[in-house]
């Protein structure tokens, strides 16, 4: 069998990411409940961070233990890959030691050569061109607080970045809207747009952010400046009509939630009022992050039921 990786959500069926987020939701109840099954015992996940992380390293590496199995945290800078040693050698040489990898690496074909080249999963901890793992904690979060995405309305302000590629990935395969709004200059690439066109026209790309959050039943926002962008001056400037502040927010329905992948950078993409707000929910959100990556490193390993998870 090959390995199951986690590269992007449109390698995915419904199916398969409605099993994983169903996971996600009875490990979390179980955690709450006190109980920890130890599911992936001994078993070892590697990961890479070529970048800085919060969320990402700490809820996988608490996530692996709460799971009964353990963690190496590596460096890109440390390995020899700052060597140039390849990063097929790397994943062939990591596979002969670990059970798994998780990487956080800007350029995604060098993920997806990892993968090619890994006898073990790989998870995408994001790269620039997406971050499934963060989605599936949102749409977690989502559903806990409102239910079903099918037949919502998310509004997404602002740079058109890796969070947004997976909010397109996700969209094409949940049913809900997703309205964009982005300037002009920082518009979707070629690869981006031509997702969003196999969508179809449950995705609408404008620059108008009051158009787009019109009636949302989710608002979302993220970074001017994301890892790995330079022109961070310019797109401050760029960007600042696509603030979300009460005043953009009060054009959402009036039970909308707002999401942000974090971390924020308050006074930029958002006010202190909507983020601290009473419809945020972004540290739910975050938490989030823990009971998804639970639920990828079961899939990943092949449990898939929710018997599985019974003591
Ligand atoms: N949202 C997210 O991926 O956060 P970190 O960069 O802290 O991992
Ligand atoms: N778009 C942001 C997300 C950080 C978690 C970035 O790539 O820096």
């Amino acid at each position: 069998m090959t390995a199951r990786h986690f590269l992007d959500l449109k390698d995915f069926s419904l199916s398969e990411l409605r099993t994983i987020l169903d996971l996600a939701h009875a490990l979390k109840t179980r955690l709450k409940a006190g109980e920890r099954p130890r599911l992936l015992q001994d078993k070892v996940l590697a990961m890479i961070f070529e970048r800085q992380s919060t969320r990402t390293r700490v809820s996988f590496d608490v996530g692996m233990r709460q799971l009964g199995g353990e963690t190496l945290m590596l460096t890109g800078q440390e390995m020899q890959l700052a060597r140039e040693e390849t990063i097929e050698d790397t994943a062939r040489v990591m596979s002969r030691y670990v059970d798994a990898i998780m990487i956080r690496i800007l350029s995604h074909d060098d993920l997806l050569d990892l993968a090619g080249a890994s006898s073990v999963p790989v998870i995408n901890g994001l790269t620039r061109r997406s971050h499934p793992c963060q989605v599936m904690a949102d749409i977690m979060t989502f559903e806990e607080h409102s239910g079903s995405l099918e037949g919502k309305k998310v509004a997404w302000i602002g740079d058109s970045n890796n969070v947004l590629a997976s909010w397109v990935h996700a969209t094409a395969l949940f049913g809900n809207r997703l309205a964009i709004a982005c300037p002009k200059e920082y518009w979707p690439d070629q690869g981006l747009l031509s997702d969003i066109a196999d969508v179809g026209d449950r995705v609408t790309l404008g620059s108008d952010p009051v158009e787009a959050i019109s009636d949302a039943d989710l608002v979302i926002t993220d970074t001017w400046v994301s890892m790995g962008d330079t022109d961070e001056g310019e797109r401050r400037r760029i960007l600042k009509p696509y603030r979300v502040d009460t005043r953009l927010f009060s054009h959402a329905a009036t039970d909308a939630l707002f999401m942000h992948c974090l971390p924020a950078h308050r006074g930029d993409e958002v006010t202190d009022e909507v983020i601290d707000g009473p419809q945020s929910v972004v540290f739910d959100e975050a938490e989030n992050r823990l009971h998804i990556q639970k639920a990828i490193l079961c899939w990943a390993f092949g449990i898939e039921n929710l018997e599985a998870i019974k003591e």
